[in-house]
């Protein structure tokens, strides 16, 4: 793994942001910019912002793992879905949303599509609990799911579309939309 020119640039500016000797601190913002260059986080891109960090792989692997915003394995290549699994949207719905991922995307979280186009995962709480059920695909959040909703918002994506983000059945989210506060 190398970053690109451009990102290796970007990647020194982030590291100069802090002080000498606390270069670990931009282990977040360099392991995103890994990922959003290759799709998900190999193991030598880890290891290759652990050596610009001057941090062992082990720390860098720790914070890797710990946020599910990092992907250790190749997501779909259209979208990776992470469906809430904690307990207002379990109580909503989120297994039934679960169910619609393993018979329309892969059997098990974390696998491709057979076309390699899909991927899908259960995830904790992302804090869209009043509108549960939720899940997260791609950076956008779409809450108020049902299986149906969710399985025409993936048919939308696989042909090219993005949907709109946000509450599927027409209620506000946190926001309401600008010009009606
Ligand atoms: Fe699903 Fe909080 S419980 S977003």
């Amino acid at each position: 793994f190398a970053f690109t020119a451009e990102n290796q640039a970007w990647a020194e500016a982030q590291i100069t942001k802090y002080p000498a000797g606390r270069q670990a601190s931009a282990i977040i913002p360099l392991l995103w910019r890994a990922q959003e260059q290759e799709g998900w986080l190999s193991r030598p891109a880890i290891e290759a912002v652990a050596e610009m960090l001057g941090m062992a792989y082990i720390r860098a692997l720790e914070v890797a793992t710990f946020y599910f915003m990092f992907q250790l394995q190749p997501v779909g290549s259209v979208a990776h879905v992470q469906v809430c699994g904690t307990t207002s949207c379990m109580i909503c719905g989120a297994e039934e949303l679960m169910e619609l991922c393993k018979t329309k995307i892969a059997a098990r979280p974390h696998e491709l599509s057979a076309d390699g186009r899909f991927s899908w995962e259960e995830v904790e709480c992302l804090g869209a609990c009043a509108n549960a059920p939720m899940a997260q695909i791609g950076k956008d959040y779409y809450e108020d799911l049902t299986p149906g909703k969710l399985e025409g918002l993936l048919d939308e994506m696989a042909a090219g579309r993005v949907p709109t983000p946000g509450p599927q059945n027409g209620r506000y989210a946190s926001e309401p939309a600008s010009g009606l506060t």
